[in-house]
């Protein structure tokens, strides 16, 4: 196992301390989360803890039960007590680039029936302004190259389709516009307001004010940072 490899497992693992026996879960996507998913069905199967997860992605759902998590949809679950995530980068507000994996919008569903969300990462994802990450933005494929001008439009830098010889088509039958900001997004609401009003957008991989905690794993160790102005303050 690689270093980088190591500080995902770290991470995954730490933010289970999060965990409730009782609790119902949003199971996040993506290289580091997948560690947590691991850890929650080697908790259930050998400690007996018992929660059930709602997954925000069909990978995730694979895995998931792979590992015996009981799994129910969010309208049976009536709203999520805690989603465990990743995240591409983070700043310091708390403000996430997401949908590096492609799963953005059901990932920004599932967070928003939440009451809580811990973020897991490792260090190389912590930024100072949010933007040299190319921001994901999920799109129908109707007419999406007209989309794609649109975007161009209030983006500096490219705006290239995910996918190298076909579109990568997403979990809800969409592409994935990854737009080059460069480190220039310090106002994350303004921008996720104005990539929404365009026609075609399905969502936007800015997740602003949704971010309680994240598990930070780097070289010196697993650090928690709690968002002061975050629901577990509450
Ligand atoms: C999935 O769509 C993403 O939002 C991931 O959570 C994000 O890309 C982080 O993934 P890694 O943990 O694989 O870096």
């Amino acid at each position: 196992m690689n270093d980088v490899e190591r500080l995902k497992r770290e991470a995954g693992i730490s933010a289970c301390d999060f965990i409730r026996d009782g609790m119902k879960l949003g199971l996040g996507t993506g290289s580091t989360v997948r560690y947590t998913v691991i850890e929650i069905g080697r908790r259930i199967s050998e400690e007996g803890l018992n929660v059930v997860g709602v997954p925000t992605s069909e990978a995730t759902r694979e895995l998931a039960e792979k590992v015996g998590i009981p799994l129910i949809s969010l309208a049976e679950s009536g709203g999520l007590d805690l989603v465990i995530d990743g995240a591409d980068e983070f700043d310091n507000d708390f403000s996430l680039i997401k949908g590096g994996g492609g799963a953005l919008t059901r990932e920004k569903i599932v967070a928003q029936s939440s009451k809580s969300m811990v973020v897991v990462a490792d260090d190389r994802k912590q930024v100072e302004v949010l933007g040299e990450f190319d921001l994901p933005v999920e799109v129908l494929p109707f007419e999406w190259k007209r989309t794609r001008d649109r975007i161009s439009s209030c983006c500096s830098g490219s705006v290239s389709i995910r996918g190298d010889s076909k579109p990568f088509v997403t979990d809800n039958g969409c592409y994935i516009l990854d737009c080059n900001f460069g480190p220039s997004i310090s106002d994350p609401i303004s921008l996720e307001h104005e990539l929404l009003s365009i026609a075609g957008v399905v969502e936007v991989g800015l997740f602003v004010g949704i971010c309680d905690a994240v598990v930070l794993a780097s070289n010196g160790g697993v650090l928690t940072l709690i968002n002061d102005s975050g629901r577990l303050n509450e």
